[in-house]
């Protein structure tokens, strides 16, 4: 069924909602500190694998933000970094990590916004374009339109820029129902479903890999988290 910017709209509204009330409290829990912990260790000890020249003037969009764990991973690689989050609660906290980080507006600052809306709302212009890496992490599982979203994702790349995805493995058996449920449209994603969304974003170079060990969530259960990687044409 085609996936239309009202349903957009709609799951984008509830995911504001949600993040704009636990944005201060969130990355306090501690299943969530881990797994953030373990996402950040995993890009700093594979930035090779992301597949840009390695130095510190890297053009990098963290899109879905948060809190910005993603930009504290790769700040000592890039001269920009760029947030985007569907959350002005959660914009707020980025900006606070990029004054903790002690980086200035120039080099890193997020915004409000939604890739999957038009106009204002789709964070546009060149500040927001030409990135030469955009992960997006633990939001896409979040999103009405996964495959749209790479695509979008994709349109905001450099030439040869790559794209990362951080998400959950579908799991076997769905996760126990927690207070967040309204703001997912799926528990996770096959490698298959993820290789097939990437080739349609006109994406090549793909490289899929798993966390190397489950991560903790609640209920006492743990889930599989996956990386992968695509490139645009240079
Ligand atoms: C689970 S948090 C992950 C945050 C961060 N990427 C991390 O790894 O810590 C999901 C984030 O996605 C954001 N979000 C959900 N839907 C979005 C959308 N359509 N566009 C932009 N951000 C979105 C939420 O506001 C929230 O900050």
């Amino acid at each position: 069924m085609a996936t239309t910017t009202a349903d957009a709209k709609a799951i984008g509204e509830l995911n504001r909602e949600w993040f704009d009330s636990v944005a201060e409290s969130a990355y306090k829990i501690e299943w969530v500190r881990d797994l953030v912990h373990q996402i950040s260790t995993f890009l700093r000890e594979n930035v090779e694998w992301i597949g840009q020249p390695i130095g510190s003037d890297l053009r990098v969009l963290d899109y879905a933000c948060g809190a910005g764990i993603v930009s504290m991973a790769l700040a000592p690689f890039a001269s920009v970094l760029r947030g985007i989050d569907i959350s002005g609660g959660m914009v707020e906290q980025y900006n606070d990590t990029a004054r903790h980080l002690g980086l200035s507006p120039e080099q890193m600052r997020g915004v409000r916004g939604n890739l999957l809306e038009d106009g204002e709302f789709a964070a546009g212009g060149p500040e927001f374009t030409g990135f030469h890496i955009a992960v997006m992490s633990m939001a896409l599982h979040h999103v009405a339109d996964p495959a749209g979203m790479i695509k979008k994702l994709a349109e905001r790349l450099a030439p040869g820029g790559s794209l990362v995805i951080v998400d959950w493995v579908t799991p076997k058996s769905p996760p126990p129902d927690h207070p967040a449920a309204h703001t997912v449209t799926r528990h996770g994603f096959s490698e298959k479903e993820v290789r097939e969304m990437f080739a349609d974003a006109g994406l090549s170079d793909y490289s899929f890999r798993l966390h190397p060990r489950r991560s903790k969530v609640p209920g006492g259960e743990t889930q599989q988290v996956f990386y992968a990687r695509g490139r645009t044409g240079a």
